[in-house]
């Protein structure tokens, strides 16, 4: 970090990106740069724009050329001459909501503060990051406002929050306070978001900036299905390996607001932080505030860089514990082979079926504790159900270990139905509204865990379980967005705090049991994908990305989810056909040469395969033993999307270049089509590869000309040759 006095200019630099602030006339930030690296001068005060605009409101009487609509701001406020949406508004006991944030001082630390109580990124040594902290108060008020950047040394990265403080003597209201916000010079930008519903998660959505505003948000509870906490401004014409573009994605689990401004001078203001929509946070004297982090990648390589760059940040200092850098193990888990319809035998011969072919760990869904019989009853009370598990799930757990598998459990830790012990005695500790009616999602309630005492006993009965059995792994789910949001434990004024609240009881969950079980493998899920997203990550190295598990509605959900989030997170099955989500048949080879680009694992009974199939699944399971350290650890390139045509391929390549995969899959078959190419990325141009053992190419010819994807069976099908078909795929094995 340089710092010039004489011009009270700020540049953050690692010789990567260059991020240039400097204090302004009125003493508030002012942002002057954010993008590829430039060298270093004393001033940039010439990007300042002091002009005189007829009708600008200006900050000092008798200057008509300084006023805060013109001048580009690091944390702006409403009111004092810009009439844009501010990153920070508070209420005063006055009725006042003007505030103005003067800076005062700053401090520059090597390494990077942990966030309490939140997640966020980190350092395992003081060299890989610098952090600054920018120290501006509101006179008036007496609040002081912590600015922080860190700057990671190696990556084109840099980690914002914002932390207030109230040492006044007065009660105020916070209700906005984004993590981070960014005043860039143009609008000259696409807008990139990801967006679905429920089986259908992070479509890849593109529209150009237009004056006004572009957000997506979640106001649900939880990030959501419909929008993912990330978005990216990308210049027109940038693509996967050319232009600029630049990511910014909030490290935060709950409601979110990602906006992008565009004013009449066409400039671009991004705001990233908790939604302020039903947002009211009480800031009494001696409180503080301390925002999510938020997260901005830069790219002049295009999207697959920026992308590259994430993975590597959120998988290995984002993503914690024992997991983050272990090959993921392979999984079965019972909730499409039985949904609530099982025994403990039957679970054992699932999983029986499963070690025969290589499988590594048996999950166990929903339906094994409490009352649990359909999803109307049992959730809130974490005991084993008797009938179906008579020996608890301590049996069950031994009996599996002793195929020489690990054993896994499903829990919801978040919700209660009213058919429970739990609710029976506690009918209080449900989010609800007094004198209104309390909406239901899946017959089920959301616990308040923005209470201590509720978080408490969620705690203790899943610590008891994870105690006494042996238990590897948790699947973490959460199966409905909140309604009627309110606190029985919380006064009047402070119920906008309800949502944030529960997701730092959420976050404290997760943090106590991980900490306590260090060696279990984490997987957050909410309804498939609902909670997708960098909070989660911090505690839960991978999560589920969808209940879709169609090997081809999964292509599309896994090169959308691919923009921010690194394979190794990734949560994908194969599944049975006819597809239980869309009733698709696809084959079992496509079923898997999908899930393999994740996680990987199996969500049916293999049982009821035949001993082809069951081959098949032997060589699949053997091919992701040999392959997973690639693929999870790897660099990751899209090299066809789903969105735009018929075919999608990706490819990982090793971190030595010397082995990569290329994932190929076609939609619908072709009737005598083209002869097919595609261009390959990251490969060593001077190093030759056999593609499938078979024949060699150099990897300049396979990055320029392409690998042929255009399969035998093309055009007339030959005597003797396997025919082509609708939803083929095929994985490409590149060995230098
Ligand atoms: C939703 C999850 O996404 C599914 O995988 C499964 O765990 C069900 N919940 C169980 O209720």
């Amino acid at each position: 970090m340089i710092y010039h006095e004489s011009t009270q200019t700020f540049h953050l630099t690692n010789g990567q990106i260059s991020y240039l602030m400097k204090v302004l006339p009125d003493e508030s930030l002012g942002q002057l740069y954010f993008g590829r690296a430039i060298r270093d001068r004393e001033s940039f005060d010439h990007l300042l724009e002091l002009h005189h605009r007829p009708m600008s409101a200006c900050v000092f009487e008798g200057n008509k050329l300084f006023s805060l609509e013109h001048c580009k701001q690091e944390y702006p406020v409403y009111g004092t001459s810009d009439f844009r949406h501010p990153a920070v508004a508070l209420i005063q006991p006055n009725g006042s909501r003007i505030v103005s944030f003067v800076y005062r001082s700053h401090t520059v630390s090597p390494g990077k503060p942990a966030l309490p109580g939140l997640p966020a990124t980190y350092c395992e040594a003081d060299s890989e990051a610098e952090t600054l902290t920018l120290h501006l108060e509101d006179k008036v008020l007496n609040v002081s406002l912590f600015l922080s950047y860190t700057l990671f040394t190696s990556l084109p990265a840099l980690a914002r929050s914002v932390r207030l403080e109230n040492h006044g003597s007065q009660e105020l209201h916070l209700t906005t306070a984004m993590s981070l916000s960014l005043d860039l010079p143009d609008s000259d930008y696409e807008f990139l978001h990801f967006s679905g519903a429920w089986s259908r998660e992070r479509y890849l959505k593109v529209r150009p900036l237009e004056q006004g505003i572009q957000s997506v948000e979640s106001t649900r509870g939880h990030s959501s299905h419909n929008h993912n906490p990330f978005v990216m401004l990308r210049r027109p014409g940038t693509d996967e390996d050319r232009g600029e573009v630049m990511g910014f994605s909030l490290i935060y689990s709950g409601n979110f607001l990602a906006q992008a401004e565009v004013d009449s001078w066409d400039t671009t203001r991004v705001t990233l932080g908790i939604n302020p929509f039903h947002f009211d946070w009480k800031l009494s004297p001696g409180e503080s505030f301390q925002t999510p982090e938020g997260v901005i990648v830069y790219s002049n390589q295009g999207m697959g860089a920026m992308s590259r760059t994430f993975h590597t940040l959120y998988r290995t200092r984002l993503a914690r514990g024992e997991w983050r850098d272990r090959p993921r193990p392979i999984l079965i888990n019972n909730w499409e082979a039985t949904y609530f319809d099982f025994t403990e035998d039957k679970l054992v011969s699932i999983a029986q079926a499963a070690k025969e072919d290589g499988v590594e760990l048996f999950v166990l869904d929903d339906g094994w504790f409490g009352a649990r019989c359909s999803d109307c009853a049992g959730l809130g009370d974490w005991s084993a159900n008797q009938e179906r598990l008579p020996g608890g799930i301590s049996r069950l757990a031994d009996r599996i270990e002793a195929l020489g598998m690990k054993f896994g459990l499903w829990f919801e830790p978040e919700m209660v139905n009213r058919d429970s012990d739990l609710f029976r005695a506690h009918p209080d500790w449900i989010l609800q509204t007094p004198d209104r009616r309390v909406s239901h999602g899946r017959n089920q309630f959301v616990l308040d865990f923005s209470r201590g005492e509720v978080v408490d006993c969620i705690y203790s009965q899943m610590a008891e379980i994870l105690s006494q059995a042996k238990v590897s792994y948790v699947k973490w789910d959460m199966n409905r967005s909140m309604t009627e949001v309110y606190s029985a434990a919380l006064p009047p004024d402070r119920q906008g705090e309800v949502m944030h609240r529960y997701m730092l009881g959420v976050y404290d969950l997760y943090d106590r049991l991980t900490r306590r079980f260090p060696h279990v493998l984490f997987e957050s899920c909410a309804s498939g994908g609902g909670r997708f997203d960098p909070g989660m990550l911090y505690y839960a190295p991978q999560g589920w990305a969808s209940d879709d598990s169609d090997g081809v509605e999964r292509q599309k959900i896994q090169y959308g989810t691919s923009f921010c989030y690194p394979l190794s997170s990734i949560g994908a099955h194969v599944s049975a056909v006819p597809n239980h989500q869309i009733n698709r048949l696809t084959p079992l080879s496509t079923r898997a040469n999908t899930a393999v680009f994740g996680t990987f694992g199996y969500e049916l009974d293999l049982n009821s395969l035949t001993s082809e199939e069951r081959a098949q699944v032997r060589e699949q399971i053997a091919f992701m033993k040999e392959y997973r350290q690639v693929i999870q650890f790897g660099d990751f390139y899209r090299l066809l999307s789903p969105f735009e045509g018929n075919f999608t391929a990706w490819m990982v390549v090793s971190p030595d270049r010397r082995t990569a995969l290329v994932g190929w899959y076609k939609a619908l078959n072709e009737v005598n089509g083209p002869y097919r190419r595609v261009r390959l990325r990251g490969l060593d141009p001077e190093l030759c590869y056999t593609v499938d053992g078979g024949s060699a190419h150099y990897g300049d010819e396979l990055m320029e000309v392409g690998l042929c994807t255009t399969d035998s069976a093309a055009g007339e099908r030959q005597p003797g040759q396997a025919a082509a078909q609708d939803f083929d795929s095929h994985i490409f094995v590149l060995r230098a």
